[in-house]
């Protein structure tokens, strides 16, 4: 029986008198979904072997057989020649298996002072390094993107809104601004979780530590962490990392959703502000008129999925004792879906933010609908010297009056807009225009297009930074 079974070539083969049952060798396998980690986990494991040979734990020679069967192994992988068997589990044992028949005795000592455990949590902290790299180039992009939007509708006036409603006047180049700003502060949140994952596990071996002379400083330098994890029970249990990258990708995700939200009703006919380039939409099968913005609305649905995975990977560690647990298997799944639907969204935004197309016309004629320089023509009866209260009450009855008569502010005649109150003189017509009210607004952060265009060279220099 044990004869059979180290035939078979199982890691704990000697303790067990019965093979696995096939159900539970398919319940507990993980090879289909972590050999993606491959990568990390050879990175992992020629860091580890330069370690245990420089502390003379195992040869130089056993060194170097490592690294060739290694290389052999990368070179079967990326020609999709390598054979993934689920008989042995994971991309760990997997790789090791066929090291250790390519190479003999120098594979079976590459565990030495090292057990899953710490290898896995290496391997993934690697793997969300790399995933947070391409995420700051991609939000880079998308904010590049929208930075060349805003430039080109520094000036296009649109209508404002709060609660959906008509309030002020805006520049279509500040609303592309804002997400600029939201965009950065992910940048900002990604950079800063970057700092927590960047720290080697490796070392803690199976919980306790290991009893050879391991030099952990020389693995964490070889593999770029910036310091070692501190307790070995914590280093092999935690993934609070990763939570706290999918919480900061679902943030990036929430942002997505509301900009496509609007994309969305932008695009509709009955607002009709943009259009989107074909080549991000898709028609329908029975109505031949139709064209879809199914990006921006697959977009806002897979933000939902995100946020799943943040609630999956906090209950899959909330009832864990220390330290490891085969729960944490569960961990990738979730994480690698985030990064392909955030990696994915982000590529597709920074792409289609080049493919909108303003219709500046309807813009307008919305923001000349709602009363939108009401405001306006209160601060200017502020600047009169009336308390800005009464002003506010003032300007609510010219704005019934516009209502009965069915015209805008701008419409009525001075004798008419003087009724509401005689500090209105021939000069209010410039405060009233579209152009007078975004152009008033001139301070840092403020919508007029002269402040846009000073943003707009802020965020470029961040950029080029
Ligand atoms: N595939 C496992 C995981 O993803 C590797 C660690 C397994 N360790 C263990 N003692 N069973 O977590």
């Amino acid at each position: 029986m044990t004869a059979q079974l180290s035939k078979k070539a199982e890691a704990w083969s000697a303790r067990f008198n019965e093979p696995v049952s096939d159900l539970v060798k398919r319940y507990t396998a993980s090879v289909f979904f972590d050999k993606r980690l491959a990568p990390f986990d050879i990175q992992g494991s020629l860091a580890h072997a330069e370690m245990l040979a420089a502390q003379g734990i195992i040869s130089e020679q056993d060194r170097a057989e490592i690294e060739r069967g290694m290389a052999q192994i990368r070179s079967e992988i990326e020609a999709g020649s390598f054979e993934w068997l689920l008989d042995l589990e994971d991309v760990h044992l997997n790789i090791e298996k066929r090291l250790t028949e390519l190479v003999g005795d120098a594979g079976k000592r590459l565990h030495t002072g090292r057990s899953r455990n710490d290898q896995v949590a290496t391997d993934i902290r690697l793997y969300v390094r790399s995933a947070i790299d391409d995420i700051l180039g991609l939000l880079a992009s998308l904010r590049g993107a929208l930075t060349d939007l805003a430039e080109r509708h520094a000036d296009t006036i649109m209508p404002g809104f709060t609660h959906l409603q008509v309030a002020q006047p805006i520049t279509f180049g500040h609303h592309m601004l804002a997400y600029v700003e939201m965009f950065g502060r992910d940048a900002e949140r990604m950079q800063d979780a970057r700092r927590r994952v960047n720290r080697l596990p490796l070392g803690a071996a199976a919980l306790a530590g290991t009893t050879f002379p391991i030099d952990r400083l020389r693995v964490a330098k070889t593999l770029g962490f910036e310091d070692v994890c501190h307790n070995s029970l914590d280093a092999v249990s935690d993934r609070d990392f990763a939570i706290e990258f999918t919480a900061a990708a679902s943030l990036i995700m929430m942002h997505v959703s509301r900009f496509s939200e609007e994309l969305v009703m932008w695009m509709s006919q009955r607002i009709g502000f943009i259009d989107i380039a074909d080549r991000f939409c898709t028609g329908s099968s029975i109505m031949p008129q139709k064209k879809n913005p199914d990006v921006p609305e697959l977009a806002r649905g897979k933000t939902g999925r995100v946020y799943g995975h943040l609630n999956g990977l906090l209950v899959l560690m909330k009832g864990q004792p220390l330290a490891y647990n085969k729960d944490n298997q569960e961990d990738k799944e979730p994480l690698f879906d985030t990064i392909d639907t955030v990696t994915d969204t982000l590529r597709i935004f920074a792409d289609m933010a080049g493919g909108i197309t303003v219709k500046p016309d309807n813009m307008r004629a919305a923001a000349l609908q709602g009363y939108a320089t009401a405001t306006d023509l209160a601060d200017y009866l502020v600047k009169k010297g009336l308390p800005f209260r009464d002003a506010h009450e003032a300007v609510a009855h010219a704005v019934r009056a516009c209502d009965d008569l069915k015209c805008d502010l701008s419409d009525m005649p001075l004798e008419k807009l003087r009724e509401f109150s005689p500090l209105i003189e021939q000069d209010v017509f410039a405060v009233l225009t579209l152009e007078g009210s975004v152009a008033a607004r001139d301070h840092v952060g403020g919508t007029a297009p002269n402040q846009v265009r000073a943003a707009i060279a802020r965020v470029r220099k961040q950029l080029a930074e």
